[in-house]
């Protein structure tokens, strides 16, 4: 969708990259001419991705729950490359569960993946991008920021936050030229979303009637709008949270709740 080099001398960060969403973004900005580090736990995984990517990636085994080791990743990315001119804050953990069957340990793991981690990231990247003069923050919410979903009360708080996050910083670090967004996709299938939120046919179909196109993302839909909002094609979009879900939010909440229980 972007011209070739749009990226061209930039080096930015992807939290779980190796895999699904974030390894499409990942791959749609090495071909734009980024370098990029992408981060999760699996080192396997990471490793594959890398030589998928190509010489313009290379990778860094943490939890996001680690504020330490977001440091460390920040710290690394930094004096390897000089400055990081983007962060996509994409690493997650979700499961179906119903809300009264939560354990205070499940709660925790999702708020601490995708809250406190998008936190511990944007912090220590964010506080470098002021540092070295501006920068671009792309977080990845769900749809159900907004609606809430039946079954997932411990992601969708957490995305709620994420939203609440990046609007904040959007007004509060406008000052140091750093813009920050959000991106909100509908379903796709991915490594990670397939086997834990649309397991069967059943289910897809269910999810399927919920979204007026009637069919999910594909990767390079949702690489495609992540790149422009990074890319300085988006240098006046700041605050800002892109749904790209076929329509699906317009049903609002309840039309999750009939996706699962029929
Ligand atoms: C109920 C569950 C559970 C499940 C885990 N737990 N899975 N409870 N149902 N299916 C509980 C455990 O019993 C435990 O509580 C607690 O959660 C922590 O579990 P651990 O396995 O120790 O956690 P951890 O190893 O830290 O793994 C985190 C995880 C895991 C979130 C549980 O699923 C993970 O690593 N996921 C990463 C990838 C991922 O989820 N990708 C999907 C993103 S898709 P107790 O009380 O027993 O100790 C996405 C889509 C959004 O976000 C929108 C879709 C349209
Ligand atoms: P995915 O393939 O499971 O990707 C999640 C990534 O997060 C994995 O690469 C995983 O890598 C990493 N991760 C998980 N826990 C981590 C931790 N504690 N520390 C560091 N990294 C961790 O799922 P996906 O569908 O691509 O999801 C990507 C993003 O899109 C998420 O924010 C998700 O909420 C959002 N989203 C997805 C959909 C969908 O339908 N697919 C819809 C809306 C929003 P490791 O296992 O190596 O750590």
């Amino acid at each position: 969708m972007l011209p070739e080099k749009t990226f061209e001398g930039r080096t930015g960060i992807i939290t779980g990259g190796a895999t699904g969403i974030g390894f499409g973004i990942a791959r749609e900005l090495v071909r734009l001419g980024a370098r990029v580090v992408i981060a999760s736990r699996k080192e396997e995984n990471l490793k594959q991705a890398v030589e998928e990517l190509g010489e313009r990636a290379s990778y860094f085994v943490f939890d996001v729950r680690d504020a330490e080791a977001a440091e460390q990743l920040a710290a690394k990315v930094e004096s390897n490359s000089g400055r990081i001119d983007f962060l996509v804050n994409n690493a997650a953990g979700n499961f179906v569960v119903p809300a009264e069957q939560l354990s205070v340990n499940g709660w925790n793991a999702v708020i601490g993946i995708v809250l406190n981690g998008t936190f511990y990231c944007t912090s220590a990247i964010g506080r470098r991008m002021i540092a070295k003069g501006g920068g671009s923050i792309l977080n990845i919410i769900a749809n159900y920021a907004w609606t809430g979903a039946p079954g997932v009360v411990h992601s969708a708080s957490a995305k709620a936050g994420v939203l609440a996050m990046t609007r904040t910083l959007a007004v509060e670090w406008a000052r140091h030229n750093i813009r920050v967004n959000a991106m909100a996709p509908g379903p796709v299938h991915t490594e990670g979303a397939s086997k834990r939120l649309f397991p069967d046919e059943k289910i897809e179909e269910g999810i399927r009637r919920t979204i007026p196109l009637r069919r999910f993302a594909s990767l390079e839909e949702v690489a495609n709008a992540a790149a422009y909002l990074l890319s300085d094609y988006a240098s006046y979009v700041t605050g800002e949270s892109f749904v790209i879900d076929g329509g699906q939010w317009l049903g609002g909440a309840d039309y999750w709740n009939r996706a699962m229980r029929e």
